[in-house]
């Protein structure tokens, strides 16, 4: 496992990072539970880092589910059946049409690899569309969130090796009555992530919208973790184009697929499996179609030693905010690099806290809290 490093980015060229879509926020604004997640002030790691500010996305309640990752998995959900169907991806056709026509067709099932929340988010939207769900996990994922899974329905299948393992098995899966909704990409398989990376555009819109209001000021800095990119690539579309806004790209030292890339100058598989305490971000090849986002669209990338994940966990608690491994990691890679970084009492720092206590019990270790399942 490396050291912790900062690596500018030699390939940054922000004019080439694609846009946010306006469709799928429209969509989500029509699911059941659906409504804009806070923004919470974090004035103990402002303190910390000595900037004039930090916020905060939470996302560790968003429609039901303890993490963002249901807004990517619900598109690209609704997107691949409208297709599989053959619906035109405009013909407006809602949730509950959709599952009586799917009733009435024949057997049909979703199929995903995760390392936690995708899966289990697209474990819920089967149950949604009257589906089911196979999902792949790797052998070292934490029991509580397997169970998570299992309780939407699911039926969880663990592979042995680490998240690509899981992946590739994912793939060999696809027939005509199994549909893969993947997060991340390959040669040969790129839409439904790419509907992935456009549901993400929801949350990033709630977030333009809170800066655009002047409700939070306008972030000097955005630090996005990274498992295969397809969360950074939302970010990068959302604020490559903000003029004053540095994107730093956080990633665990053992789990760097995308500093590693950047450094070759093209995509690259790491040697795994990724074994960081930060799950959801525990993979080894970034996803061909956020690649180029991410690529162009982030100034730097840092990478994170799992320490620095619990250290941003305490903190973000003792700020009122109940943040996962993996959420906390945005943060962790400033507070691992903030002399390198040039933080200062001018920067305004805007984090995404992308779940919550996914493991419950590590969350209680690391931070002291006494939280018990819901
Ligand atoms: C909580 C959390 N944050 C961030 C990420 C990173 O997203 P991506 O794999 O799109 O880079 C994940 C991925 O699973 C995650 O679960």
């Amino acid at each position: 496992m490396s050291e912790p490093r900062l690596v500018p980015n030699p390939l940054v060229a922000k004019g080439a990072v694609g846009s946010l879509v306006g469709e799928s926020r429209a969509f989500h604004r029509s699911m059941p539970d659906y409504r804009p997640t806070p923004v919470a002030a974090l004035p103990a790691a402002a303190a910390r880092l000595g900037v004039g500010s930090v916020y905060a996305k939470d996302e560790s309640r968003r429609m039901g589910m303890p993490s963002f990752k249901i807004l990517g998995a619900s598109w690209a959900t609704y997107r691949s059946l409208l297709a599989h169907l053959g619906h035109r991806a405009d013909s407006g056709i809602g949730l509950a049409e959709l599952r009586a026509e799917l009733a009435a067709g024949p057997d049909l099932r979703l199929v995903s690899a995760t390392d936690g929340n995708h899966g289990r988010a697209v474990a819920r939207m089967a149950g949604l569309l009257g589906l089911s769900a196979h999902i792949l996990v790797p052998e070292d994922m934490v029991r509580e969130r397997i169970d998570a899974i299992a309780v939407e329905g699911a039926e969880v299948e663990i592979v042995s090796g680490g998240y690509d393992d899981a992946i590739r098995r994912s793939a060999e899966l696809a027939d005509a009555r199994s549909l893969v909704v993947s997060d991340t990409s390959w040669e040969g398989y790129v839409e439904p992530p790419s509907w992935v990376i456009d549901g993400y555009s929801t949350m990033i819109g709630e977030i333009l919208d809170e800066i655009d209001a002047g409700n939070i000021p306008r972030p000097t800095v955005v630090a996005a973790q990274i498992g295969v990119g397809a969360f950074a690539a939302a970010v990068a579309r959302g604020f490559a184009g903000r003029t004053g806004t540095r994107l730093v790209g956080v990633e665990p030292t053992d789990a760097d697929c995308m500093t590693a890339s950047v450094e070759a100058g093209g995509i690259t598989t790491i040697p795994g499996p990724q074994r960081s305490n930060m799950a959801g971000l525990n993979c080894g090849t970034p996803s061909v179609i956020a690649w180029p986002d991410v690529s162009s669209g982030y100034d730097t990338f840092v990478t994170v030693a799992d320490s620095a994940a619990e250290e941003a966990m305490r903190l973000m608690f003792g700020d009122g905010l109940v943040s996962g491994e993996s959420g906390a990691a945005g943060l962790a890679g400033l507070l691992s690099h903030t002399g390198a970084l040039g933080l200062g009492p001018d920067d305004h720092v805007l984090v995404i806290s992308t779940e919550g206590a996914t493991d419950i019990a590590n969350f209680n270790r690391v931070t002291g809290a006494a939280l018990v399942a819901e």
